[in-house]
């Protein structure tokens, strides 16, 4: 049997792989536009790092880390995420010693051992930003908008951004005390999930998606019933900020997130209509996880969305603008004579930097024609023996049908000349 992929994993092919490229680019371009500047980081980290970033608590280090020991027997993890990594790095590079904040972006894969569905992956990619070293709610403004401005920019529609604050560790106390006493009753009927989640983290409990733990939860106590003064305040402005930027926001007490590292801001973005995970973006401030993996003591805050989920929000809106890929000119070329001097033509024109092909596996006119068609090329380029006694091409606009002569001598000039015009017909 022929080896196939892993499950979960997807091969981005071309035809499709534009519109991956068409989504880095309006997010390479946003976050130049926010003044973000990419990082990248290794993809496998020590183990240690996403057991004390991420948290021994959640399901991502509890059940769906890839972890392997290395030849030298060293524990290693394909990373689940990408903050913890983004803040390793900031600390091993002593970014703190730069000017603050630090504003970083990143795209790449992911891994995580779930349940492969719809709009879940175990290899997905995710493009994630991080501003660390800055603690106002302006910051946290920034990051939701930038969010915001990518969705506008990408034509998304029926958006949903839900926003929560999950306090700190001086208030947290509080609410976890009163929503333990007040589930002490209902324990029992709480799913095996919930029931393990009481004692290590009760208040993911709230966003349990088990309809029978939603209602058993109703009227529960939640985080915002109990923040400080200094988490309601700046939960106050934030709401603030993001209605002076015109954010469309709702604010979702329930809203937990699964990574243990949240304080104050928790944020998350939902489209519908792509199914079951419609979560197509999460956040939040994470003030203590620097100092949580040995740096000096600093906030961050950021999000990260899963790209293939865009992609399939982007799809089912209907948004992609046309992405066919164009050869500008394709050069037919036949006998070998031809073949030789077509190929010279070939080569002055990508040192002009002109996209062309010329084909590669002997075919007939029509079934060149052919190939320059699928090409999307502009022109063709035909140089038969014919041409060649006379010294001169046939340049065909594809686009229009017409056709017309030049000298040999010329082509390079003249194609060049219409590819700068951006001839569009
Ligand atoms: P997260 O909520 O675990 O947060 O993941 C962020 C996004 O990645 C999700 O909203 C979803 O779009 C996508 N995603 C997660 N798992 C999968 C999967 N198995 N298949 C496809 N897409 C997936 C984080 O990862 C945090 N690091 C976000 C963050 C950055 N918080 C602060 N800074």
């Amino acid at each position: 049997m022929s080896i196939q992929r892993p499950k979960g994993t997807q091969d981005l092919l071309p035809g499709y792989i534009e519109k991956w490229q068409y989504l880095e680019e309006v997010i390479r371009k946003v976050c130049f536009e926010y003044g973000y500047e990419e990082i990248r980081t290794p993809v496998f980290e020590s183990t240690e790092l996403f057991k004390r970033g991420v948290g021994e608590t959640t399901d991502i280090v509890n059940k769906e880390m890839y972890t392997f020991l290395d030849k030298g027997e060293r524990s290693m993890t394909l990373r689940p995420e990408g903050t913890a990594s983004v803040c390793r790095a900031y600390v091993e590079n002593k970014l703190y010693g730069t000017q603050q904040p630090v504003k970083l972006y990143y795209v790449g894969p992911m891994f995580r051992y779930e349940r492969p569905q719809t709009g879940r992956f175990r290899q997905f990619h995710q493009f994630g930003a991080e501003v660390l070293g800055a603690d106002k709610p302006v910051v946290d403004a920034e990051v939701i908008t930038l969010v915001w401005d990518l969705y506008q920019r990408l034509g998304l529609t029926g958006l949903e951004v839900h926003i929560n604050s999950v306090g700190c560790p001086s208030c947290r106390p509080l609410h976890r005390e009163s929503l333990q006493s007040f589930l002490d009753q209902r324990r029992t009927d709480l799913c095996r999930d919930c029931q393990d989640r009481f004692d290590r983290n009760p208040m993911r409990i709230l966003d349990c998606k088990n309809p029978s733990c939603q209602t058993l939860t109703h009227g529960a106590p939640t985080t915002l019933d109990h923040l400080c003064e200094d988490c309601a305040s700046h939960f106050t402005q934030l709401q603030e900020l993001l209605e002076a930027a015109g954010v469309a926001y709702k604010v979702n007490s329930r809203l937990v997130r699964g990574l243990d590292y949240y304080r104050r801001t928790a944020f998350e973005v939902l489209v519908e209509e792509i199914g079951a995970q419609s979560a197509i973006c999460g956040g939040g401030r994470y003030d203590g996880l620097v100092e949580e993996i040995g740096g000096p003591s600093t906030p961050g805050i950021g999000f990260a969305m899963g790209m293939e989920r865009v992609l399939a929000a982007i799809e089912v809106q209907k948004k992609f603008p046309e992405l066919k890929p164009a050869q500008f000119a394709m050069v037919i070329a036949l006998g070998d004579k031809a073949q030789q001097r077509g190929f010279s033509i070939l080569s002055e024109l990508r040192k002009s930097g002109v996209p062309a092909s010329i084909d590669l596996v002997g075919r007939s006119l029509k079934a060149q024609l052919k190939a320059a068609d699928r090409v999307n090329a502009h022109y063709a380029l035909i140089l038969g023996q014919d041409e060649l006694d006379r010294g001169r091409v046939v340049i065909r606009n594809l686009r229009l049908g017409e056709q017309s002569e030049v000298p040999v001598s010329e082509i390079v000039s003249v194609i060049s000349d219409k590819y700068r015009e951006g001839a569009r017909v």
